[in-house]
């Protein structure tokens, strides 16, 4: 198994792309949109707004006293990235973040979703504060806001201090302080400017990568310290909400979740109710186990009892205090997941039948291209009792061609036409859906992968760090232009 088919959960199953053709002659035009999906349907109120994340854009990993995160670490360790690639340069952000918002404002959007680096603003984690990184965030902050974007900020998009990662991480229970004194300081500082936060991004990638699969920093294989992690994230994430409603006045707070739409593999009729189960454990692993803790639900055991263990990390007082109610909740898909079960496979006992296999269209990191797949994700979360989702990531990475200063990316053009529909449809029957942000603003640093994965909007030559707006970029131009 070569290491793309491991991308993201891959472990467990959930993976990721193909080089796929593309069509170089096709010409941007109006007639690409159809007719039915406008911006207009989606309502006046909806939010549009591309994303990135500070380690895969910034760069200047160790300027202005910035610390080291787990990332700068586990990125200049032999063999962890695809061409040993890393993001001490990435898209220069920290250099070239006015013109990333010109851009961004150029394409009509009205928020602009980036996150914080822990570490540039607590070199050491906690304690002294590095007056340098603040002054940056102030003025990416500034930009936006003189340019009439929104901003909104991720305090936690996965490059946590390398200090802290010495102590323990996330799988010491100390870090929820130790967070709690981050998200204070930054909703102390940037609240009166900022009203949108998010406080995780992903919390079953980040620590289903990082703690049991090892794939992403902090490259651990531990269930043990897996089931830990996830305990300690789950209540610095409510505690995280509280912080941050306390800090900001108006505050909309919400957090990110990774989600797929996860279907048992039905060919065998005799068998396949083991990959219903199979699929029910899925669910409960990459679909449940982060959100429904906030929701007063507690774990998913019933349907996964390997988390059972997680009860032993409780102290007096834990199960409510992962309850939060957040304003937003933001949803992120990239694929759908068919399960099957798998008794090679421990914890989970069930594996995916990759996109592949199923010989079905994929992106360049062999995630399954699936627009139904955010429909029946909005359908699935919109049950709960959530007031506000939003799609904070979505997108797709294809192998773009520069042709002259044009990329005829037509099919990121088809990709995002095909979900909007979706998403549309989702609304029009009732969800309580009210914005979308692109994955992503401009291509970056794609973590394990390196930079070959493009997912922007915006290409970057990253050698000399020219932007140019891909057709799918003028497409959005085109598609949220106000009459
Ligand atoms: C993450 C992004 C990542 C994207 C594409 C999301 O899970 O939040 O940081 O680049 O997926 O893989």
């Amino acid at each position: 198994m070569n290491r793309r088919t491991w991308i993201k959960l891959g472990g467990m199953g959930v993976t990721s792309f193909l080089l796929p053709t593309q069509s170089v002659d096709f010409l941007f035009s109006k007639k690409t949109i159809p007719t039915k999906l406008s911006a207009q349907a989606f309502g006046k109120d909806f939010l549009w707004g591309a994303a990135c994340a500070a380690y895969q854009v910034e760069g200047a990993w160790n300027k202005d006293g910035k610390g080291p995160s787990i990332w700068d670490e586990f990125t200049h360790k032999k063999n962890k990235i695809h061409k040993g690639e890393n993001g001490d340069v990435a898209t220069e952000f920290y250099k070239n973040y006015k013109a990333d918002i010109a851009l961004l404002k150029e394409m009509n959007f009205g928020v602009f979703r980036f996150s914080i680096s822990w570490s540039r603003i607590f070199p050491s984690g906690t304690g002294k504060i590095n007056q340098k990184g603040v002054e940056f965030y102030h003025k990416v902050i500034d930009e936006c806001i003189n340019n009439d974007i929104e901003p909104w900020i991720t305090l936690y998009h996965w490059d946590l201090p390398q200090a802290l990662q010495q102590e323990g991480g996330w799988a010491n229970r100390k870090i929820i302080s130790w967070f709690n004194e981050y998200v204070a300081f930054c909703t102390k500082t940037f609240g009166s400017k900022v009203k949108n936060w998010m406080v995780m991004n992903e919390p079953a990638a980040f620590v289903g990568l990082g703690y049991m699969l090892g794939y992403h920093a902090p490259g651990i294989k531990n269930p043990f310290k897996f089931l830990k992690a996830t305990h300690h994230v789950c209540i610095a994430m409510a505690d995280g909400g509280r912080i941050i409603r306390q800090n900001v006045a108006d505050a909309n707070v919400g957090s990110t979740f990774s989600c797929s739409h996860i279907e048992p593999y039905t060919d065998d009729p005799i068998l396949s109710y083991k990959d219903v189960a199979a699929a029910k454990r899925m669910d409960a692993l990459l679909n449940r186990l982060y959100i429904e803790p906030s929701l007063g639900m507690g774990y998913p055991i019933d349907s996964l009892p390997a988390l059972k263990r997680i009860e032993r990390y409780y102290e007096p007082g834990d199960e409510e205090r992962l309850k939060f109610n957040f304003d937003f909740i933001g949803l992120q898909n990239y694929f759908r997941v068919v399960a099957r079960k798998s008794m090679f496979v421990p914890f989970l006992k069930a594996k995916q039948i990759s996109a592949e296999e199923r010989n079905v269209p994929m992106n360049e990191m062999k995630f399954e291209v699936y627009p139904e797949g955010i429909y029946k994700v909005i359908k699935q979360f919109s049950k709960y009792d959530i007031k506000n989702i939003i799609i904070t990531e979505n997108g797709v990475c294809y192998e773009d061609v520069l042709l002259g200063n044009r990329i005829h990316d037509s099919k990121r053009i088809e990709f995002f036409e095909t979900y909007l529909e979706q998403v549309l449809k989702a609304k029009n029957e009732g969800a309580p859906v009210n914005g979308y942000f692109v994955w992503s603003l401009t291509d970056n640093f794609e973590w394990s992968e390196g930079y070959e994965p493009r997912f922007g909007l915006i290409h970057v030559d990253f050698r000399t760090q020219k932007r140019t707006i891909k057709d799918s970029g003028y497409w959005f131009k085109d598609f949220l232009r106000i009459e």
